[in-house]
């Protein structure tokens, strides 16, 4: 079985058991960090877009792992100008890699890196990963949209991370409402809870949910899938 380890705020870890894939590395500057960014082993690295609290380390880990890094067009040429090995991709598109499949959707938010957040990374994306023949949603930050339906009708998903810490992302009603559309087998909430901003309640959000199992992790916590 396929597991998910949450490190925190958006950050997750996904292992088969022979490769290892970080989502949204953020651990320096994290204070949920389950772990630091010098312990990572990773083979790839995926990054929903370009705010700090997403690219995070993730150029020093795939520099130190030789991994490599999975995002838009963009942004994956940003980080390939650092020297690291890319994979661009765009929404809509799909690819086997040889732990399996990424596809990136649509995400509802912004995408600017640097201090003022003024560089352009393009479009945010979310992403659906098949490993272990299993699916995972991580849609990185974004608000509510209904094209969750379809992803929901073309993709049975194992396990979705959704925001529920409102503010940048969607609330917790809002992520209930994700989860009617989404129909995953299990749903984990995130990003909230790392600043005061974004405090949210879990408990909450599974207590609304409804025929779709709530697992809440803590950061350094790992669910099967
Ligand atoms: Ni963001
Ligand atoms: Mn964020």
């Amino acid at each position: 079985m396929p597991k998910a380890t949450f490190l925190g705020h958006s950050c997750v870890t996904l292992t088969d058991g022979k490769y290892n894939l970080i989502i949204d590395p953020f651990l320096t500057d994290n204070p949920q960090a389950a772990v630091k960014a010098n312990e990572i082993k990773a083979h790839y690295v995926l990054i929903t877009h370009g705010h700090g609290d997403h690219v995070g380390d993730g150029i020093a880990i795939a520099k130190r792992n030789n991994a490599m890094v999975i995002a838009n067009y963009e942004l994956a040429n940003m980080c390939g100008a650092e020297g690291v090995n890319i994979h661009p991709m765009h929404i809509g598109g799909g690819h086997n890699f040889e732990f399996g499949r990424v596809k990136l959707t649509i995400a509802h938010h912004g995408g600017g890196y640097g201090p003022d957040a003024s560089r352009y990374t393009g479009p945010p994306v979310g992403f659906l990963i098949t490993i272990g023949g299993k699916t995972v949603y991580h849609p990185g930050d974004t608000g509510l949209f209904y094209d969750m339906k379809l992803i929901g009708e073309m993709n049975h998903i194992a396990l979705a991370f959704l925001p529920i810490g409102d503010n940048f992302t969607m609330d917790v009603d809002d992520a209930v409402k994700a989860v009617e559309f989404l129909k995953p087998r299990k749903v984990v909430p995130f990003h909230y809870n790392t600043w005061p901003l974004i405090e949210a309640s879990p408990k909450e959000f599974a207590a609304k949910v409804q025929g779709t199992e709530v697992v809440i992790l803590k950061p350094g916590e790992a669910v099967e899938f």
